[in-house]
């Protein structure tokens, strides 16, 4: 990273020298740190389309080209021949682990996988139709009540890892308490995704044996999910963590933000906009004419991005994995056929193609976690599950930052000026 050259704004008859700060990759950005005590002027960038709020070694998107990496390593080499805890791993370490560190990082991982009994007792205070993002939220800002001492660097990655550890088990008890069964306790001789859906689907009352091909599938969507740079949830995760807040509280936080629909619940409004689709017949034009139609308040769920302008790498390979997993499971879903024939019809219509609106992450997903079992509102749980190590990751990395510093945006201002009380028996 350099900051060798200098960006020139003349404002006002006067002229000023801003830095510039080159990443790894080439991307460049004009350092605006002493903009305001220097002239007085601010930059002002709703939705900061064109702002970067930290500089990070963690994940790298090239939008125009349909690139993700994770620590420099491309996205469809992870997605086909890494674990999901592998990648944990690779996002919070910097490297893949060498094979002792990955057994003492599993073990670690594996020894922290039960909840404190009282915890339980939370699940109960939930009504039977509670969100299942409400309830890991909730769960998650309460670890802070439960493992409160944050002083040390040993504190934090105790925590780090019992985060990592207990949200899978949270995820899986919130699901259970939601249709009435019984919880079904972590089994640490199991891999962490094996773990998982036994926590899920197993019954105490039956044999359960993990299906290797939910397993390999499942493990390629928490891939997937893992990070994605400075997202609403990552940057709200910085955020938060710039107060020097908890881990616990932090992460929670990134949890309420990735359960908007713009975001991570556009998975759970994916599924949900393709049955409507189907209960309709099939009438695509009718939901084409309405995602063009500003006033309708509808967009097409699962489509557009941000910072993809061309495809979203993760979006290719999920729709590959979607015909292959149904295969492999013999599932047949009408919604896979109704998706991608709304896909092709978006992909050559002109509102669509001038915007550069591809298919995003949340486009394909939703039918894989059918076909495996997992219901709809469950979705956006398994998108925060998969996002998990990316978010510990932004929260270790600012905590780390020697530039670290409370994040606090400037406004513009555009309210009333200054104007005198009025007592109220004198206002009419
Ligand atoms: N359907 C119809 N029109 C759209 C859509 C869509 N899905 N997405 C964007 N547009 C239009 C938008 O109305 C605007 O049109 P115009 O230029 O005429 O005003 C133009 O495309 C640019 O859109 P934008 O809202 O300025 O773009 P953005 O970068 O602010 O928003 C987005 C990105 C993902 C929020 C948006 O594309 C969207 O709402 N998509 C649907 C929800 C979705 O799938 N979200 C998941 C995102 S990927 C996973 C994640 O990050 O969680």
């Amino acid at each position: 990273m350099s900051e060798t050259k200098n960006a020139v704004l003349k404002y006002d008859g006067k002229e000023y020298q801003l830095p510039v700060k080159i990443g790894s990759e080439g991307e460049i950005g004009i350092v605006t740190k002493k903009l305001r005590p220097e002239t007085g002027l601010i930059t002002y960038d709703p939705g900061y389309g064109s702002t970067g709020s930290c500089s990070s070694a963690i994940t790298f998107i090239n939008g125009e080209k349909g690139i993700l990496r994770y620590r420099g390593y491309p996205i469809e080499q992870l997605a086909e021949n890494s674990s999901f805890v592998e990648v944990m791993y690779l996002l919070l370490y910097g490297e893949l682990p060498k094979p002792q560190e990955m057994k003492d990082f599993e073990y670690n991982i594996s020894r922290h996988t039960i909840l404190h009994e009282d915890m339980k007792k939370f699940f109960e205070g939930f009504p039977p139709n509670a969100h299942p993002m409400t309830v890991l939220s909730t769960m998650v800002a309460a670890m802070a009540a439960y493992y409160p001492k944050t002083d040390y660097a040993e504190d934090r990655k105790n925590n780090i890892i019992r985060l990592l550890a207990k949200v899978p088990t949270i995820a899986a008890f919130s699901y259970k308490k939601s249709i009435g069964h019984p919880f079904i306790y972590p089994d640490n001789s199991l891999d962490y995704v094996s773990n998982f859906l036994k926590m899920m689907f197993a019954i105490p009352s039956e044999e359960y044996t993990v299906n290797p091909v939910v397993k390999k599938s499942l493990e390629k969507l928490l891939i997937l999910h893992a990070d994605h740079e400075q997202n609403a949830s990552a940057s709200t995760v910085r955020m938060v963590g710039s107060t020097e807040a908890n881990l616990f509280h932090s992460i929670s936080a990134g949890i309420h933000a990735l359960s908007g629909p713009l975001h991570g619940a556009a998975n759970q409004k994916v599924i949900e906009m393709l049955e409507k689709i189907q209960k309709d017949g099939g009438d695509y034009e009718k939901y084409m004419k309405m995602a063009k139609d500003k006033s309708s308040g509808f967009r097409l769920m699962g489509f557009g991005h941000r910072v993809y302008k061309n495809f979203d790498p993760r979006a290719v390979i999920l729709k590959k994995s979607a015909d292959d997993v149904l295969k492999a499971l013999q599932v047949e879903d009408p919604l896979l056929d109704i998706a991608k024939n709304l896909e092709a019809i978006a992909l050559e219509d002109d509102y669509f193609v001038q915007r550069k609106l591809y298919p995003n992450v949340d486009f394909y997903s939703g039918i894989i976690y059918r076909a495996l079992g997992i219901p709809t509102n469950m979705f956006t749980v398994m998108f925060a599950l998969g996002r998990l190590p990316g978010w510990v990751s932004q929260w270790k990395e600012i905590n780390d930052d020697p530039e670290f510093r409370i994040h606090r945006p400037r406004q513009i201002y555009t309210g009333y000026n200054e104007r005198q009380y009025v007592p109220l028996d004198q206002r009419s």
